[in-house]
């Protein structure tokens, strides 16, 4: 268990999972991601969370440890999601006389993935603001609806200060990765819980009125100094603003000249004193890297090849991301490519002009095949454009 100090009677049980391929069965985790689990030992014991099935054995050796004899009198249910709930069955089963906190969203969800014993008679039901007084301690349910599912709700223990976040503030990588926590955070943000800005601000305002020491996350390290640098980030994710000045150039490109365009407008844009260029290629890129990028800079290019009567699939697969996680905000320029009949830009536009508050930079920029010297005058246009 990677050794993780939160107080003498808050004590980490969570573990790492340095196997996994895909998070969801789609986020690349190159040094995996850790399933946060905690136990509060006082005269009442309370487990916050399980894990995920992944790492049961782990899971429970971790609790064990622990509870040093002691037997579990609650377990609360922060989030149903697999990867926090897994493990909500057996634990039930192995305490039989153990209570299972969690609202009236929680439940029903619960009884979908599980059949637990005596569930009704089981389970405590908590609205906003309830407490569980479990000793010296007490507990208090904030309802997070849509951060990330609708059941999620974060608590706060009055006594140590200590906020248990669920998937707020969680980040990718295990507890013993050595890295940025914003790097891997902001593409677990935008990717995971980008869609639900409007659900996180409304959590952030409760959590403002809370005298908060540390933030114990399900994923990601324990955050117990310089609060408000994290919950900064969190407030500008959240509202959709750009983080820092820069232009994202994504491009999508067949046999290779609509991505030699892209590094021609990136120099372009580099000479005329953009802040920062990203140059990405949806082909090849992580895709879950090209989203952070797109909401962490304040301008992005669109560059796509026409295929089939509308646009080279990674660049849809790209728009269709950044629509359905609420992309707006920001200036855009669009650069197709057609050989025939250029159709990407079209297609593009229309994505664009469905996203919130998007200037959208002019000229649409159209290539031949190749670029040449009309099409090359008008990137010029568009990276004065893009940098003015
Ligand atoms: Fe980490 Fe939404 O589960």
């Amino acid at each position: 268990m990677a050794d993780v100090k939160i107080s003498d009677s808050i004590i980490y049980i969570g573990a790492d999972d340095k196997d996994i391929d895909l998070f969801e069965s789609q986020y690349a985790v190159p040094n995996g991601v850790s399933y946060n689990s905690y136990v509060i030992l006082d005269e009442k014991v309370c487990v916050m969370d399980t894990a995920d099935n992944r790492v049961t054995d782990k899971w429970f050796a971790n609790l064990e440890k622990a509870l040093n004899g002691r037997t579990v009198d609650y377990l609360v249910v922060q989030h149903m999601e697999p990867d926090h709930a897994g493990n909500i069955a057996r634990l039930a089963e192995k305490y039989p006389e153990m209570k299972i906190v969690g609202n009236a969203k929680t439940f029903p969800m619960m009884k979908q993935f599980f059949s637990i014993d005596g569930i009704d008679g089981r389970a405590v039901t908590v609205k906003e603001g309830d407490t569980l007084c479990l000793g010296s301690h007490t507990l208090t349910f904030i309802m997070a609806p849509m951060v990330h599912w609708p059941e999620v709700m974060v608590t706060y223990e009055a006594s140590e200060k200590v906020l248990f976040s669920a998937d707020g503030f969680g980040k990718f990588g295990t507890l013993d990765t050595d890295e940025d926590w914003a790097c891997e955070a902001r593409r677990y943000y935008f990717n995971i819980v980008g869609k639900y800005g409007v659900q996180v601000q409304a959590l952030l305002k409760k959590a403002s009125a809370l005298d908060i020491k540390m933030i114990l996350p399900l994923h990601g390290p324990i955050l117990k100094e310089n609060l408000g640098y994290y919950i900064g980030l969190y407030s500008t994710w959240s509202s959709y603003q750009p983080e820092d000045k820069g232009v994202l150039v994504a491009y999508a490109s067949i046999h290779g000249n609509t991505g030699k365009a892209a590094h021609k407008l990136g120099e372009m844009l580099t000479a005329k004193g953009a802040e920062k260029v990203v140059i990405s290629d949806l082909s090849r890129e992580d895709m879950s890297e090209v989203i952070e990028d797109a909401f962490r800079y304040d301008r992005m290019v669109l560059m796509a090849s026409s295929y089939d009567a509308g646009v080279f699939p990674v660049m849809e697969d790209f728009l269709s991301h950044l629509k359905s996680k609420n992309y707006q905000n920001r200036k855009v320029g669009i650069v197709e490519n057609g050989s025939w009949a250029p159709t990407a830009g079209k297609v593009m536009k229309s994505y664009v002009e469905g996203f919130k508050n998007i200037t959208l930079a002019e000229p649409v920029v159209t290539i031949r095949s190749t670029l040449n010297e009309v099409s090359e005058k008008a990137l010029e246009e568009l990276a004065d454009e893009m940098t003015k």
